[in-house]
C-alpha cells in the first residue's frame, strides 16, 4: 500500500522491480480481484467522546478506519477531546471503548497526565493501567512528526494501539514554513504525512484524530474562522468537525459546540458539550464514581491546576509562584497571551524554558529575547 516512488528509491531496487513486489503483494492479498459491494467489509467501530451529543452526530462515536479533523480557536476543547478519548479507548467494547492502546503525537507540549488520571477515574479505570497504554512523542519539528508519524504503525503491529492523536497537526509546520515559497514544500510534506496516517488507518481500522488550528480571514464586515493546511487537510481527511468557543452568553462558559462540516454519511448536525476537569462531557460537571481503592484525589489534582482565565494564563498559582508572567520586566499582556499560547504559562514555565529551542518554534520572540525575560524573572524572584 506504500506509494511506488517509495519503495523504488529503497537501495538496489530499481523502479522495475519495485513495481514487480507491489503488483505481486497485490495479488498476494486479493487485492487485484472487483468484489461485489454486498461483501464490502464496513467493521468501522465507535470511541465513545464522553459527550452523548458529540457521539450523536459523529454518528455513534469517534470512528475507527478514518482520518478525523477537528479544528477550532485557542481553547475550544481540541486537546480535552484528545484527551478523553485516549482514555475511552480503553474501556472494554460494552462501555463504549476498545479495549485498545494509543499513540499521542504532541507537538504543542500539552499533554496533560493529570488530566489523564483525573478521566481515568471517572470512567472507573486504573490511572497507572491507563497511562502504561498510552504511547507518547513530544515532537520538536515537523521532519520528527512525520518520522513519529511512521513510528507509530510500529505500534499498531505490536502494542495493540487503534487510536493515533496528533495535536496538533500543523503547528511545528506552520511556523517552519513560512511565507508563499515555501508553500508548495509544506504541502508535500503534509501530503506524505497524511497519506502515511490513512494507509494505517485502513490497514489496522485504527482511529486517527488530526487536531488543527485556525486562521481568521476578514470577508468585508464579518470574520470567519477557516482551518489551515488547505486543500490537502481538507481533502485527505474523511470528517471534518469544527468546535466553537463563541455565541454563548456568558465568556467564560465552558460550554462548547461542535459542528460537522464535512463528513461522507453524516447530516451537517450541531451539538452542545462541556470541557470539565475530567474531559468532554454532556454536563458542566463531569460526574465522577466514588469508586474505592483508586487511590486518587480528584478535587486536590482540579485545585493544583489553578483558575485558568478567559486569555489562557495561569492566575491562581500554587505558593512557589506568586508573580505571573506580567510581572516580568519587558513582557506585557499581548506577549504573555502569545507565551501562554505556546505553553509557557508561568514563571515557572518561562525559566524552564530552553531559549533556541522555544524561540526556533515562535516567529517574532528571539532565544535573545527570552535569555532577558529570564534573567528578569530571575531578579523578580529574589527581590
Ligand atoms: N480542569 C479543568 N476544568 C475545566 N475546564 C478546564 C480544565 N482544564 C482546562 N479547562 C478548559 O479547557 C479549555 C482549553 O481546552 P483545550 O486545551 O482542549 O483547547 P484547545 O482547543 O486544545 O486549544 P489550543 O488551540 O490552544 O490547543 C480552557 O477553556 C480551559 O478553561
Ligand atoms: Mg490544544
Amino acid at each position: 500500500m506504500s506509494p511506488h516512488n517509495i519503495i523504488s528509491e529503497i537501495e538496489g531496487l530499481g523502479d522495475k522491480t519495485a513495481k514487480k513486489l507491489i503488483w505481486n503483494a497485490r495479488t498476494a492479498l486479493g487485492m487485484t480481484e472487483f468484489i461485489t459491494a454486498g461483501d464490502i467489509d464496513e467493521n468501522t467501530e465507535y470511541i465513545t467522546t464522553g459527550s452523548s451529543e458529540l457521539n450523536r452526530i459523529l454518528g455513534g462515536g469517534f470512528q475507527t478506519g478514518k482520518l478525523t479533523e477537528v479544528y477550532g480557536p485557542f481553547k475550544s476543547g481540541k486537546t480535552n477531546l484528545a484527551h478523553t478519548i485516549a482514555v475511552t479507548i480503553q474501556l472494554p467494547r460494552k462501555q463504549g471503548g476498545l479495549g485498545s492502546a494509543v499513540a499521542y503525537i504532541d507537538t504543542e507540549n500539552t499533554f496533560s497526565k493529570e488530566k489523564i488520571k483525573r478521566i481515568a477515574k471517572r470512567f472507573e479505570l486504573d490511572p497507572k493501567k491507563v497511562l502504561s497504554q498510552i504511547f507518547h512523542a513530544r515532537i520538536y519539528s515537523s521532519d520528527h512528526q512525520s518520522q513519529m508519524i511512521q513510528k507509530a504503525e510500529t505500534l499498531c503491529k505490536t502494542r495493540n494501539v487503534r487510536l493515533i492523536v496528533v495535536d496538533s497537526l500543523m503547528a511545528l509546520m506552520r511556523v517552519e514554513y513560512v511565507g508563499i515559497g515555501m508553500l508548495a514544500r509544506r504541502q508535500g510534506v503534509l501530503n506524505n504525512m497524511i497519506h502515511g496516517l490513512s494507509r494505517i488507518a485502513e490497514t489496522y481500522n485504527c482511529a486517527i484524530l488530526l487536531t488543527n488550528q485556525v486562521s481568521t480571514k476578514m470577508m468585508g464586515m464579518f470574520s470567519a474562522n477557516d482551518a489551515i493546511g488547505g486543500n490537502i487537510v481538507a481533502h485527505g481527511c474523511h470528517f471534518r468537525v469544527m468546535f466553537k468557543t463563541k455565541g454563548f452568553s456568558s465568556n467564560n462558559s465552558l460550554k462548547r459546540r461542535a459542528v460537522i462540516v464535512d463528513a461522507p454519511d453524516l447530516p451537517p448536525e450541531e451539538a452542545e458539550f462541556y470541557i470539565t476537569s475530567v474531559g468532554i462531557a454532556d454536563t458542566e460537571k463531569g460526574d465522577v464514581p466514588e469508586t474505592k481503592g483508586l487511590d486518587f484525589e480528584v478535587e486536590t489534582l482540579f485545585e493544583e491546576e489553578g483558575e485558568v482565565q478567559e486569555d489562557g494564563i495561569t492566575t491562581d498559582a500554587t505558593d512557589s509562584e506568586e508573580y505571573t508572567l506580567i510581572d516580568v520586566k519587558g513582557i506585557g499582556d499581548g506577549t504573555a497571551k502569545n507565551l501562554a499560547k505556546n505553553g509557557i504559562v508561568s514563571v515557572e514555565d518561562l525559566l524552564n524554558t530552553d531559549p533556541e529551542t522555544f524561540a526556533s518554534k515562535i516567529s517574532g520572540i528571539s532565544s535573545k529575547m527570552i535569555n532577558e525575560w529570564q534573567m528578569n524573572a530571575r531578579t523578580l524572584l529574589n527581590a
